[in-house]
């Protein structure tokens, strides 16, 4: 497994209002798809392409597309679709699947109560959107079934981490072709399973559930 925390002073700018609990819904919004399109940068390093032949106003040349079967985007319900459009302003054409996952606030055991993927995943680049990688179980149990239906390599791309978090991931996705992508590893997960400092409850900010 790689891990890649993106170190770069506008994602940290933007970190920084994101996290302020005064910044409303709204602007925590567009924050979000803002930070999602940097992330994406970094996290579409391996993209997989192909060589294309075109033809400039001036000469022929050779240059790359995105290979098929194309890339495959999974934003983890709820908040992981707050970063889907910054994703898809990257990747126009890739596909994009939805898990819904949810934690259940005592056991913090992530559940699935919401699949569409496509049937077969073979050999599919998958990139999946989850803001917070707190406990890590739902990442992982995301990361799991997409290779358990064929993808081949997973991008993780998340907003904060806990480092308890990570290690999780790591220790249970161990020796697996997959990357995290983060805008920063925080300091530590508090006992009701936030990622402190954080910035709260992802979901509840972008959908004005507070
Ligand atoms: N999910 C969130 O939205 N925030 C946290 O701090 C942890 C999990």
């Amino acid at each position: 497994m790689r891990v890649h925390v993106a170190d770069h002073p506008l994602i940290t700018h933007k970190l920084t209002v994101l996290r302020d609990a005064k910044t409303p819904s709204p602007q925590f919004r567009s924050l979000v798809e803002e930070l999602m399109t940097l992330l994406a940068y970094e996290g579409t390093r391996g993209v997989r392409v192909e060589p294309i032949d075109i033809v400039t106003p001036v000469a022929p040349t050779t240059g790359v597309r995105i290979a098929d079967p194309k890339p495959l985007i999974v934003p983890i319900l709820r908040a992981g679709l707050g970063m889907l459009e910054g994703m898809v302003k990257l990747l126009p054409t890739a596909e994009v699947g939805f898990l819904g996952m949810a934690r259940n606030e005592e056991t913090l055991e992530p559940t699935t109560y919401a699949e569409r993927l496509p049937e077969d995943l073979s050999d599919r680049q998958c990139f999946v959107l989850d803001p917070m990688l707190a406990t890590g179980g739902s990442l992982t149990a995301a990361i799991q079934y997409l290779f358990e239906r064929g993808a081949t390599d997973v991008t993780a791309i998340c907003i904060l981490a806990a480092p308890e978090g990570l290690a999780a991931v790591e220790q249970a996705l161990h020796g697996r072709e997959v990357t995290i992508v983060l805008g920063a590893v925080d300091e530590r997960l508090n006992e009701l399973g936030y990622i402190v400092p954080g910035l709260g409850d992802a979901g509840d900010r972008l959908y004005g559930t507070v």
